[in-house]
């Protein structure tokens, strides 16, 4: 089946031959297959493509093209929308130009949408048997499971069935992308993909194995985070404010219903704010049910009661720690306590978000995360054993 793998570039001299190489071992009995390196590098890079692109020519090999940008726009995300914006086959897989992503998964990828009846096709580093390996570093790590725990629950239906919206590695069907919508910044280009158009893609996943980088060093800068956190405010923040609001109302319930107890009906104030506290909890959890969540209801695998069991119990959970954790810190770095305080609330609110939308809500996928009409042992073990050990080269 002809596929066109565009492969965005910034800088990546030493990786563009053993990238075609491999891809050429992969795909180049494939007619109609190719390679589209979408180049915005300031060195010596595009020399390198054309170099290559001219030897697979001589030799009949997989044709290589190239789109070199003088004036980049949008990035990584922009180069790769400038590419799929030139693909002339079906189905195009984007890929890192690095080796972190391994090629003999292109077609792979293409092959299950294809066979499946599907847009997208994810390749995932955390479903059964993929794996994050090569990202460097614990605390990347943990940022890049932290965001994609976040994006999952801001586009719970959009992304049900997708647990990588992060990575920078999955097939597409062309003409299901609307490439006009897409406003393309920073490196997140499949979230803009499932999270911008109109209309939700059917999308699959398969698991991959991130592996380490062949040559060179990583172009993910803070500010790419920062992007990130911008992108995913442009794209919606519909979900979450309507939790915050739910839950900033609470806190005016909570005190009106102490007030009334205590000062006009005259019980004692612990009691008082014992009931207002249970009582906003279940007000709460019944907005939210209609308000935040109702699209998902019934989607999920929790029935109302767990629903509810589930919210209380993290509700009380974090109001019984936080204050603790809060004289801790205090204690322990000596912070402005406002401040402290203030950082301890936003961190409990994004948990409790990320909570509500990926335990008690989550909706259960619409699709396997595995082909079935690939057979694991043969393409999956055989794939991942193989860019998880010796593949992976330093
Ligand atoms: N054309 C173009 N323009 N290409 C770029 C640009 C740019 O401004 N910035 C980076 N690239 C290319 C790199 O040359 C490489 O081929 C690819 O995009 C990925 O860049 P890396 O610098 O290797 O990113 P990374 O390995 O840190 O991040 C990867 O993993 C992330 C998930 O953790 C990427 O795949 C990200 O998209 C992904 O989110
Ligand atoms: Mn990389």
């Amino acid at each position: 089946m002809a596929i066109t793998v565009v492969v965005p570039t910034f800088n990546e001299g030493p990786n563009i031959v053993e990238l075609v190489r491999r891809l050429d071992e992969a795909l180049g009995s494939t007619p109609g297959a190719g390679v589209l390196f979408v180049d915005d590098s300031r060195d010596d890079t595009p020399s390198v493509i054309e170099r290559v692109s001219a030897e697979q020519a001589a030799r009949g090999g997989l044709p290589v093209r190239m789109i070199h940008r003088e004036a980049p726009d949008g990035g990584l995300s922009g180069a790769v929308v400038e590419g799929l914006r030139s693909v002339g086959t079906e189905w195009a897989v984007v890929m890192d130009g690095d080796l972190q992503h391994p090629p003999e998964l292109a077609p792979v990828l293409a092959r299950r949408g294809q066979e499946s009846g599907l847009d997208v096709v994810v390749a995932s580093r955390y479903i059964g048997g993929g794996d994050a390996g090569g990202l460097d570093g614990y605390w990347r790590r943990a940022v890049s499971t932290g965001s994609a725990l976040l994006a999952r629950s801001m586009f719970p239906l959009r992304l049900r069935n997708v647990t990588d919206p992060l990575t920078g590695f999955f097939a597409v069907r062309v003409a299901a992308l609307d490439l006009d919508t897409l406003r393309p910044r920073g490196f997140k280009i499949l979230l803009e993909v499932l999270a911008r158009g109109k209309r939700a893609l059917a999308v699959g996943e398969e698991p991959f194995v991130f592996g380490e980088r062949y040559a060179g060093r990583s172009k993910a800068t803070l500010r790419m985070g920062l992007r990130y956190l911008e992108q995913l405010a442009s794209l919606r923040f519909g979900r979450m404010s309507r939790f915050a609001i739910i839950g900033g109302m609470g806190a005016v319930w909570n005190v009106l219903i102490l007030w009334a107890l205590n000062d006009l009906a005259g019980m004692h104030h612990a009691w008082a704010a014992v009931i207002a506290a249970v009582v906003t909890i279940a007000l709460n959890f019944a907005l939210q049910e209609r308000l935040v969540f109702r699209d998902l209801l019934g989607l999920g695998r929790l029935g109302f009661w767990s629903r509810l069991a589930h919210s209380f119990a993290f509700n009380g959970t974090e109001a019984a720690i936080r204050l603790p954790i809060f004289v801790w810190i205090v204690a322990a770095t000596g912070a402005w306590p406002v401040l402290v305080q203030a950082v301890l609330l936003v961190v409990a609110f994004l948990l409790r978000f990320v909570f509500h939308s990926q335990v008690v809500y989550r909706p259960r996928r619409t699709q396997p995360p595995f082909g079935d009409t690939l057979s694991s042992s043969q393409s999956h073990d055989g794939l991942l054993g193989a860019s998880g050990t010796d593949k992976r080269v330093q």
